[in-house]
């Protein structure tokens, strides 16, 4: 019999506003000078949430990636992805986009044409998960989870539920498959709701919080809307629900966790890999065409 070991909260850090693609607004808990990534996470954006007027919506047109994994998961308006493997796809409320980008593709992500001429809300994340030497230049893989394939699960008392994307949590298995082991799940925590999340010990793990108010941690410490807690070591993770503000009494937030690859990073831009000579060579190879053009442009 082996005690459960709370991990206890080692610090909240608060998301910096900045402008991201062709410049739409987002909250960036990391990377930024004080944090530049937890491991094997490279950065969060949390996209708006932006209310865009007809014909201003904005997204990022076609830009290169490898190295690395990007996560997209909306949760208002939509997404459409196109890239140079020939994929394409929209992405709306719920749904999610795996992508590993490994030996390089070109992708756009653009609001769908009927949010940018009529407008409306966008909201939704980016999250960046670092690949580990031996698998940067893998081949792409692309996993299009939509919203109804995602298993969802919630407490007996009904205080806290969940959208399981990447491991599992109450009972509920993720059905994505990720290059290394990785939790990544959307909690909605009502007042009162408790939950103690398994995460294994050899994981970081941390919450964005992006709306209401939650406390973390066995000490229960606050943390609201806007703000990134990264946990300490220990077996489970505590999260709760508390009473909220003029914007209401129920809080979400991400719990992302991941094995830690502790290998040095070299970071340009939309490439991530381990020596600054990989970089070269990634910018040389994007320049030269070599990670292709997407269809039809
Ligand atoms: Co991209």
């Amino acid at each position: 019999m082996t005690e459960t070991v709370q991990r206890p909260l080692q610090a909240v850090v608060d998301a910096q506003r900045t402008l991201e693609g062709g410049g739409f607004p987002v909250r960036r808990p990391f990377p930024t000078a004080q944090m530049p990534q937890v491991d094997p996470f490279l950065l969060i954006d949390e996209m708006g949430p932006v209310t865009w007027p007809p014909g201003e919506a904005i997204g990022a047109p076609d830009h290169p990636h490898r190295g690395f994994e990007t996560v997209t998961y909306m949760l208002a308006g939509t997404n459409e992805h196109k890239d140079s493997r020939g994929n394409a796809a929209r992405l709306g409320p719920g749904d999610v986009q795996w992508m590993t980008a490994g030996s390089g593709v070109v992708h756009s992500e653009m609001p769908e044409e009927t949010l940018r001429l009529a407008g409306g809300l966008m909201h939704g994340f980016q999250i960046w998960v670092n690949l580990p030497a031996a698998h940067k230049m893998m081949a792409p893989r692309y996993q299009d989870i939509p919203a109804k394939t995602i298993p969802r699960a919630t407490t007996p008392d009904g205080l806290v539920s969940v959208r399981v994307i990447a491991g599992r949590a109450l009972g509920a298995e993720a059905v994505i498959d990720t290059v290394t082991p990785i939790m990544m799940m959307h909690f909605t925590l009502a007042p009162g709701g408790r939950v103690d999340v398994p995460v294994p010990t050899d994981h970081n793990a941390m919450a964005y919080v992006f709306s209401g108010r939650v406390r973390l941690g066995p000490e229960g410490a606050p943390a609201e809307s806007g703000q990134l807690g990264v946990f300490g070591g220990g077996d489970s993770v505590r999260l709760a629900g508390v009473e909220g503000d003029s914007n209401g009494d129920v809080a979400d937030l991400l719990l992302l966790t991941g094995v830690p690859l502790g290998e040095p990073i070299a970071r340009y831009g939309p490439f991530v890999m381990n020596t600054r000579e990989e970089i070269v060579q990634a910018y040389e190879d994007y320049q030269q065409g070599r990670f292709g053009v997407i269809p039809g442009e």
